[in-house]
């Protein structure tokens, strides 16, 4: 059965009459509820005849955003939505060890400890941005994880195509970037057997406000609202939970020559020359010719010879500039 915030979702005003005759209450009882409601925080409207309304703002509460969920399976399971977590991708590895389903969620308004790539930290402000962690259970194989860093990626850059106007492009291997700034970072963690892949956490960190980015780092990072009037978080929330089910979906039945195309017709790096660096060890440049089937990226040297690059080997910056 509804709740009422579920039954207010649509974000019109709903009578009092509906709401009782839906719950089967009174509408004393209702008004009761109301009250208790608004005590917990939740901002509901009432406007008289016409009845209650909620003002949704930019919550991320489930209750605003499953109703309006497309998906199967992804965004399903087990959501866990919390206002502090030290990092959503901690709280959804206890997810994947407690045996909860693939599209198990955590998600958050701050992260004490968000976790970047290459040990370092995300910073993670309260209502500017969406930090949450998906659990995936694909049926592939370990050496598949790099295809699984580009599949999130290529979801999360769909997404906020198909929601907004923002020119974002995909840096490979993931990371999602507008006119050159970064306004979105991954970081996949999964545990494998030596045939197949036990879990995979995909760890999305975007910039949704300005809030989202802090002072310093200006000079490289960016939010949506930068480029355009941000949609609520819930709304980017919904696209990308939408666009990941339906590529890992393609990548488990056709690889990545199902993505192939969408995530080159994405990406900055391919065709641009590339400095690439690996652990401090050498620093090369070329030329970013293709991604290959395992997800590889293959950089033309000045030498001419082709090398294959991996994701969270190598550092990839474009020659000029961040991307
Ligand atoms: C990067 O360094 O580019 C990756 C950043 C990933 C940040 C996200 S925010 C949600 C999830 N929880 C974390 O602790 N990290 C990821």
């Amino acid at each position: 059965m509804r709740g009422i915030p579920e039954i207010l979702s649509g974000g019109g005003f709903v009578s009092g009459e509906e709401i009782s005759r839906e719950l089967g209450l009174t509408r004393a009882a209702v008004w009761k509820r109301i009250e208790a409601l608004r005590a917990a925080g939740w901002d509901i409207e009432s406007g008289g005849k016409r009845g209650y309304r909620l003002r949704a703002g930019d919550s991320l509460a489930p209750e605003l955003w499953q109703p309006r969920l497309t998906t199967r399976w992804c965004g399903r399971g087990e959501v866990r939505f919390d206002r502090e977590v030290t990092s959503t991708n901690l709280v959804c590895r206890e997810l994947a060890l407690r045996g909860a389903p693939a599209g198990s969620l955590s998600l958050c308004e701050t992260q004490t400890a968000g976790r970047g790539r290459l040990g370092r930290s995300w910073i993670s402000p309260p209502e500017s941005g969406l930090w949450q962690s998906v659990l995936l259970r694909p049926a592939l194989p370990p050496q598949s994880a790099p295809l699984i860093t580009l599949t999130v990626a290529l979801a999360m850059a769909e997404a906020l195509r198909e929601t907004t106007a923002i020119p974002v492009r995909i840096k490979w291997p993931n990371d999602l970037v507008c006119e050159g700034k970064k306004i979105c970072g991954i970081l996949l963690e999964s545990a494998a057997d030596p045939d197949r892949l036990e879990y995979v956490i995909a760890g999305v960190g975007l910039n949704v406000q300005p809030g989202a980015v802090p002072e310093e780092l200006r000079g490289q990072a960016a939010c949506v609202a930068d480029f355009c009037s941000a949609p609520p978080r819930r709304e980017l929330l919904c696209a990308y939970l939408a666009a990941l089910e339906r590529d890992v979906d393609t990548l488990e039945r056709e690889g990545f020559a199902g993505l192939g195309s969408a995530y080159r017709g994405l990406s900055c790096t391919l065709g641009s020359a590339v400095r690439v660096s690996a652990g401090g060890l050498e620093s090369f440049s070329g030329t970013a010719e293709d991604i290959d089937a395992e997800g590889a990226l293959l950089v033309r040297c000045v030498d001419g010879s082709l090398r294959r690059l991996w994701a969270g080997d190598v550092s990839v910056r474009g020659v000029m500039g961040y991307v």
